[in-house]
């Protein structure tokens, strides 16, 4: 049977690259499958957080999950802290990874280089989300391509585990889609857009209005030759733009490559503008539509609920399988 289970971090205001990267493959899959789409904010406390603002973000995630179009009926919605079993899975397979694992992730070089005070946590952050992922024999995890090496890892650790102790984990894919899975910085496309980069001008916000984002597409970084072409090698600044409006309009690369042959980067920018006004402003409506706090929480409280009870039946399989002591 097919399980999806992804989660996103509110470390940040949430951008078209997580949009287009990972939630709009939220709300496909949860037509093929039963899905669970976590909003992760014990991973967001790897880094310096102010309390007000991360309770703030963990609900409007949850929210902007809503307004792009996932469905509280169809898939389960809930928060990370809000199932204990995350943390304690976790623990137990922090006693089955290796430092050395977890020394080679990309991320946490990323994100520890330079820094003088590093919290613990933020080392070992792809074990909680291993934990995150086989909690619920997740066979599907759609993420971009900045998780690979994480889904790769969780793999190994469930392989290892099994391995020792005996067919406990079901073993998980990524689910990167072939095309949009690393949406670049506007204002510099050797670099991934991220939610928690510096650069105002390198990303733009899924509730960004229009008046906003125009001016980051028109000044979005390309080459100087004017010539429409998607070559990712060469021509990155205009090639992310293609894959950003492909994914927008749901029209194919190569159609829109045609369709502006020989017309120049302004008029292509100031179309893409047009088609993400109105994507972004149709998930702006419903963002506003979702303003009932008590109803966000209910479908929490409920999204919870019954991710616990699958939790619950794993975490006993791997207490049983690593020794623990429980009482029926
Ligand atoms: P996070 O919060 O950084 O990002 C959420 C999702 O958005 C994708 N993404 C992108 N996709 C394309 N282009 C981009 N520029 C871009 N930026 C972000 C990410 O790949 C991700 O899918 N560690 C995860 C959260 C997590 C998780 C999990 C995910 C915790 N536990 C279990 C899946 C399963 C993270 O930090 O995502």
């Amino acid at each position: 049977m097919k399980r999806i289970f992804s989660g996103v971090q509110p470390s940040g205001n949430l951008t078209i690259g997580n949009y287009l990267g990972a939630i709009k493959q939220f709300v496909q899959l949860q037509h093929e499958a039963e899905a669970l789409y976590c909003v992760v904010d014990l991973h967001a406390l790897t880094v310096p957080q102010d309390p007000d603002e991360l309770r703030k973000r963990s609900r409007e995630i949850a929210r902007i999950y809503l307004a792009c179009g996932v469905d509280p009926q169809k898939a389960t919605i809930f928060l990370q802290s809000h199932v204990k079993e995350h943390a304690e899975l976790g623990w137990l397979l922090q006693c089955a990874t290796y430092m050395g694992e977890l020394s080679r992730m990309t991320q946490f070089k990323d994100k520890s280089s330079g820094k003088s005070a590093v919290h613990v946590g933020l080392f070992t952050y792809p074990v909680l989300m291993a934990a995150d992922i086989l909690l619920y024999d997740t066979t599907h995890v759609p993420v971009g391509e900045d998780q690979k090496q994480h889904i790769e890892l969780t793999r190994d650790i469930a392989e290892r585990f099994n391995h020792r102790y005996g067919e406990v984990f079901v073993i998980p894919e990524a689910e990167i889609q072939a095309f949009g899975a690393r949406i670049m910085a506007l204002d510099d496309p050797s670099k991934k857009m991220s939610k928690s980069a510096e650069s105002e001008a390198s990303r733009i916000a899924i509730l960004e209005p229009v008046d906003v984002f125009r001016k980051k597409i028109m000044r979005a970084v390309t080459d100087t030759d004017n010539e429409i072409r998607f070559d990712p090698e060469r021509k990155p600044g205009i090639s992310n733009l293609l894959t950003i409006y492909s994914l927008f309009a749901d029209e194919p690369v190569e159609s829109l490559v045609e369709r502006y042959a020989g017309q120049g980067y302004g008029t292509l920018k100031k179309d893409l503008v047009e088609v993400m006004s109105e994507k972004l402003g149709a998930i702006q409506r419903r963002y506003e539509q979702w303003n009932d706090e008590a109803e966000l929480d209910r479908i929490l409280a409920r999204g919870a609920e019954k991710a616990r009870s699958l939790a619950e039946q794993t975490l006993n399989r791997v207490k049983d399988a690593m020794g623990l002591v429980r009482f029926s």
